[in-house]
């Protein structure tokens, strides 16, 4: 077997399930999971239609680069959110979800004869993690600091880091912090990439869910603000899993630089990485309406208002800018926290350990907590009146 495959750290849920056992969760209470960053929220009829008037599709075999509708759909949607102009042959290429491509991507873009480093954010989402590793990179995590609204300190990585740095995952809004980058880190990174000719994939998978009324500065927006209009080193990978509620559909696209999009198509040629025709009628309908997006957003909006401030009350928390988590600052430990939230209010909620690693000492994760507000407001409200209680508990046990 490749022994890289042993480098793999367990999935956060894994870790979970291992916290979780021998707990007998409160009987009194019936479950409610924040834990699961999956959405929740109904798909459009509309998507769910579209799928069925493709179905002839199915006779024959996709082309890796997909429709030319579907490239065009992506790239049409690229122009009406951020009034960018990009080539949907060559700078455009639709993947089966942004989890695949975020993965994929390292194993095009690595060169293992070179010790290389992957640089991800701490706390980060753990494909980033396993795709370094598996390219035969080794991953170097810059943590998010919480006096800065958990920007990125991409200070902390050192020179002669950054000299071995092949690869950066940028991931605003960020997972599980919410955190947006703005155009001054960006402006940073940027110059970095060009001082040491590191690749940049940007994960915006999160992008239409946010709460502050401008919506998230995107990659590929803050490159053309600052002039960097042929996106050079650049590829941003977005998806239409939470924007549309269609987990299931394993569906998105990345654009940017053409000559990486280029060897990046020609790996997923290799790969079989060719999406359904199914799935791209259904995409090309989704990324071609904005009316769900805006309803959507609106559910989201509704739901963090109200529960947001009980939370505040017992916790170190606050209005992410954007996506569906709570991170949330606990006294003491976030996996007794979970563990005993579990057992006396049967609910799930993810130690922020899980989502980092130690790196220089510190895990960024380690006395936070994140909550995923997927289910329905009445459920989440039902969770946060819960969680409050057990804080309140807690704090008169001596
Ligand atoms: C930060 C981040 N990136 C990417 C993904 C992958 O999403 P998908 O493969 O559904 O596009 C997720 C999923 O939870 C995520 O949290």
């Amino acid at each position: 077997m490749n022994p890289l495959l042993a480098k793999l750290q367990p999935y956060p849920f894994e870790r979970l399930r291992a916290l979780f056992a021998g707990v007998t969760p409160s009987a009194a209470h019936r479950p409610i999971s924040l834990g699961i960053g999956e959405p929740r929220h109904p798909t459009p009829p509309f998507i769910q239609d579209s799928m069925l008037g493709a179905l002839s599709g199915l006779a024959v075999y996709p082309a890796t680069g997909g429709e030319p509708r579907l490239r065009e759909a992506c790239a049409g949607w690229l122009q009406r959110r951020y009034g960018l102009t990009l080539d949907p042959t060559r700078q455009v290429l639709p993947v089966n979800g942004s989890r695949e491509a975020l993965f994929a991507f390292a194993q095009a873009v690595i060169d293992p004869t070179r010790d290389a480093v992957v640089v991800c954010p701490n706390p980060f989402y753990q494909i980033y993690e396993g795709a370094a590793l598996l390219a035969g990179a080794t991953p170097w995590y810059a943590p998010s600091d919480p006096a800065r609204n958990f920007a990125v300190d991409w200070d902390r990585v050192p020179p002669e880091v950054w000299a071995r740095t092949q690869l950066v995952y940028v991931c605003s809004p960020g997972n599980p912090t919410g955190a947006v980058m703005p155009l001054e880190e960006w402006a940073k990174i940027f110059a970095l990439s060009d001082r040491y000719g590191f690749t940049i994939a940007s994960d915006e998978c999160y992008s239409e869910i946010y709460f502050r009324d401008e919506p998230p500065l995107g990659g590929l927006e803050a490159a053309t603000r600052l002039g960097r209009t042929g996106f050079e080193r650049l590829v941003a990978f977005t998806s239409l899993s939470k924007r549309s509620n269609v987990p299931g559909l394993r569906s998105g696209f990345v654009a940017g630089d053409a000559a990486i999009l280029q060897k990046f198509l020609l790996y997923r040629t290799y790969h079989g990485s060719a999406m359904s025709p199914v799935v791209q009628a259904a995409s090309v309908a989704a990324w071609n309406d904005e009316a769900h997006v805006v309803d959507n957003r609106t559910l989201y909006r509704q739901k963090f208002a109200e529960v947001t401030p009980l939370l505040a009350r017992v916790m170190d928390v606050r209005l992410p800018d954007a996506g569906f988590y709570l991170w949330a600052g606990v006294a003491g430990s976030d996996e007794s926290f979970a563990r005993d939230l579990l057992a006396q209010y049967n609910v799930t909620v993810l130690p922020g350990s899980y989502l980092a690693r130690e790196s220089q000492g510190l895990n960024p994760g380690a006395g936070r907590i994140r909550m995923a507000l997927v289910a329905d407001t009445a459920e989440c409200l039902e969770a946060a009146q819960r969680i409050v209680q057990f804080v309140q508990s807690r704090k008169s046990t001596p």
